[in-house]
Parts: C-alpha cells; sequence; structure tokens
C-alpha cells in the first residue's frame, strides 16, 4: 500500500528517526527503507508545513514523499501487548511489569487472581524474552536455612539449572534448590571493587559464591567460601571450572561456625555475612576469623519499624566490643527495599585489635 514517508538524507537518519519516536510520528508498523543515500521513515500521519518546517530546523531539508510499503510483522514490547487477546481485560491490569531473569530461566510473581492464566503468561514471557527458555512462578517467600523459594514451572523446558553471567563471571545456579538474586549484583561488585591484591577473604555464607567469584576474578586474593547447603557447594565448584580466575576459591560445605572454629580461626581481612535475618547473630563467628590485628566485616541485615537501624548499630558496637579494642561502622547502605516498610541493609564496620580481657 501507498504509505507517507519522510525522506532524509542517510547521514540525518538516525537522529530524525530518534525526533520521529519523541513525537510519536514514526510508524513502526512499517519498515524504514533506503535507496542510495536517502532514507524513508514511515509516518503514522501525514503533517502539515509547520510541522514539516519544525522537523527541517532540527535536521536538514526534508520531503514528504509516498513509497509503497508493506506491513512489517509487529513486534510486542511488553506482556500487557501479547495477553490482551488471551486473558480477560479485568486482569490486564495484575500483569507484573518486572522479572527475574537468572541466566535463561525466568522468575515471575503473580497476582493470586492470575493463577488461572499462569501458563498463557509463561508462554508471553517466552515470546517476549528471546534469551529465556524456562518460566517459573514464585510459589511462596524465601525461607528456611537455605534460603530458598518454592516455584511453580509455568512455561517452557522443565530445567532449574542454568549459568548466570554477572559482571563477566559465569555462575551456575540451581533456581530451586539455591538461593541466587540477580538483584545483588551492584552489592557484589561494590564489596568487590573495595578489595586489595593478597587480601585473605572470608565469605560465611557464600550461597553459590556470587561475591567469591567475582572476586576472586579480579584480584590475586583468597577467599573461603561456605555454604551450609549441598546444592550452593555443589554450584560453586562448577563455576570455578566455568571461569579463569586470578586468585582461590575454597569451597567448604558446612557450618560456618562450626568450620571457623575447628580450621579457620584468626587469619582474615574481610569477612562478609549475607544472611540477613540471622548476621548478627553470627557476629562472634565472624569476630572469631578475622586477623587479631584488624579486619573488615560486611554484615547485612534486615531493618523495619520493630527492629530499627539504630538499635542494631548498638548491638553490633555491643557484641564487637566484647572482643575488641576499637569498632567504627564505616559505611551503611540500604542494598534493597523487601517490603514496604523492610529494607536489606549492609553495615561495613572496621574491627581493630583484639582485648587482650574478654569483657562479658
Ligand atoms: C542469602 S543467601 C546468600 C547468598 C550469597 N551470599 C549471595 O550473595 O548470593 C544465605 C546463604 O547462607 C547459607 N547458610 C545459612 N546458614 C548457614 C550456616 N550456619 N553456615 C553456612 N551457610 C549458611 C544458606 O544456605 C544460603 O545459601
Amino acid at each position: 500500500m501507498k504509505k507517507v514517508c519522510i525522506q532524509v538524507e542517510r547521514s540525518f537518519g538516525e537522529k530524525l528517526r530518534l525526533l520521529l519516536i519523541d513525537l510519536d510520528l514514526l510508524d513502526s508498523d512499517y519498515p524504514i527503507t533506503s535507496e542510495g543515500q536517502k532514507l524513508f521513515l514511515p509516518i503514522r500521519f501525514t503533517i502539515d508545513d509547520s510541522m514539516l518546517s519544525r522537523l527541517q530546523r532540527q535536521t536538514t531539508s526534508l520531503t514528504l514523499v509516498q513509497r509503497e510499503l508493506t506491513p512489517q510483522k509487529h513486534r510486542p514490547t511488553n506482556l500487557t501487548e501479547i495477553l490482551q487477546d488471551h486473558i480477560p481485560a479485568q486482569f490486564l491490569p495484575k500483569i507484573p511489569h518486572s522479572l527475574d531473569v537468572i541466566g535463561d530461566i525466568a522468575i515471575v510473581e503473580l497476582d493470586e487472581e492470575l493463577t488461572p492464566f499462569a501458563q498463557e503468561i509463561g508462554q508471553a514471557i517466552l515470546l517476549l524474552h528471546n534469551n529465556v527458555v524456562a518460566v517459573y512462578s514464585k510459589a511462596g517467600n524465601i525461607a528456611g536455612p537455605h534460603r530458598l523459594r518454592a516455584l511453580n514451572h509455568i512455561a517452557g523446558e522443565l530445567r532449574t539449572h542454568t549459568v548466570h553471567v554477572e559482571y563477566g563471571i559465569r555462575i551456575a545456579v540451581d533456581v530451586a534448590n539455591t538461593y541466587f538474586s540477580p538483584r545483588l549484583s551492584t552489592e557484589h561488585n561494590r564489596v568487590v571493587e573495595l578489595i586489595q591484591p593478597g587480601e585473605m577473604i572470608l565469605d560465611m555464607f557464600a550461597g553459590v559464591g556470587p561475591f567469591a567469584l567475582l572476586a576472586a576474578k579480579r584480584q590475586p586474593v583468597t577467599v573461603y567460601a561456605i555454604d551450609i547447603n549441598e546444592h550452593a557447594i555443589k554450584c560453586l565448584k562448577k563455576s570455578l571450572e566455568l571461569n579463569q580466575l586470578a586468585g582461590e576459591v575454597i569451597p567448604i560445605l558446612g557450618d560456618c561456625r562450626q568450620v571457623v572454629e575447628e580450621q579457620l580461626s584468626g587469619q582474615f581481612d574481610r569477612v562478609i555475612m549475607n544472611l540477613p535475618h540471622e548476621s548478627i547473630q553470627f557476629l562472634d563467628t565472624a569476630n572469631a576469623a578475622a586477623n587479631p590485628a584488624g579486619a573488615i566485616i560486611h554484615l547485612y541485615t534486615i531493618t523495619s519499624e520493630d527492629n530499627p537501624l539504630e538499635k542494631q548499630k548498638n548491638q553490633i558496637i555491643t557484641v564487637l566490643s566484647r572482643f575488641r579494642k576499637a569498632i567504627s561502622i564505616v559505611n551503611i547502605r540500604q542494598v534493597k527495599q523487601t517490603a514496604p516498610y523492610e529494607a536489606q541493609v549492609v553495615l561495613d564496620v572496621q574491627i581493630e585489635g583484639t582485648k587482650t580481657t574478654m569483657t562479658t
């Protein structure tokens, strides 16, 4: 069919394309075509002379022409667009706008009312995200000692193992049997940027090892990575085969309290404590693992109205003062919002020399 297009020199094509998108004038149902050095951008409706001269001021000489064009297959850009003909209109506002993609697996949170349409939503996610091959919906909160969440398979391959890439490292993850959140990537990187070459690092709650792997990828360091979940340690061992590291990661399956007491006391420059609901209860273990001369502890916790940050800061200082001559909280950062009045927070705590007599 004949379609009105704006003809422009190729060198001005991109500038004009962005301008037309801004003005909601570009008709994406039709292709942009070319002939020699000329481009033809299809527009949604014909424009008057004043609009044409406004566009000319922004770019260069433009002309309106008619071209014979065939509509192109429209690629949907969001889930609602794909699902509008498949689920009743009253449920469309409940369709999620975000999801977690771990490797090639997507995990989505569905409102209860969308449960009967879970498979359609899963298929729509597969259609929208070329890199996704399996889709699961969340079937509960993260819970239990291994910090896992039940999942329902809703579309694609029935597979929970994948490899996620974060800051250039390849991380093996089993989404059903290990904890991993792509939303922590900035935090993993923040901590690793603080690390100096040669450091001895202990990751007390390593999970599949994102802190440990990234640290050892960037620097010649030694990282002991402990986790109580055998699936997490299996994944970490697999990741060690997938990455070329500058440093060394030593995975240990076990309870960090016992492991530190039996084999790892007094040797670490940096201790990572990422078990937000319980970290404070493990501070004595972190202190025992830390170098007697001094160390940095990255402690993750959850703050809420019932458990405010100030109270937790006092608790941390009280516990560590029993063992150390000086303690300073050098940085506090909100990692993510976890509920309306609840957030995950990290405190970077510097501890100095050990006390010879411990106060109780
Ligand atoms: C929130 S996840 C942290 C994962 C990881 N640090 C990350 O950034 O992805 C907490 C991990 O601590 C492990 N865990 C819980 N209690 C433990 C303990 N007493 N000793 C060692 N690991 C433990 C769980 O199995 C889980 O993998």
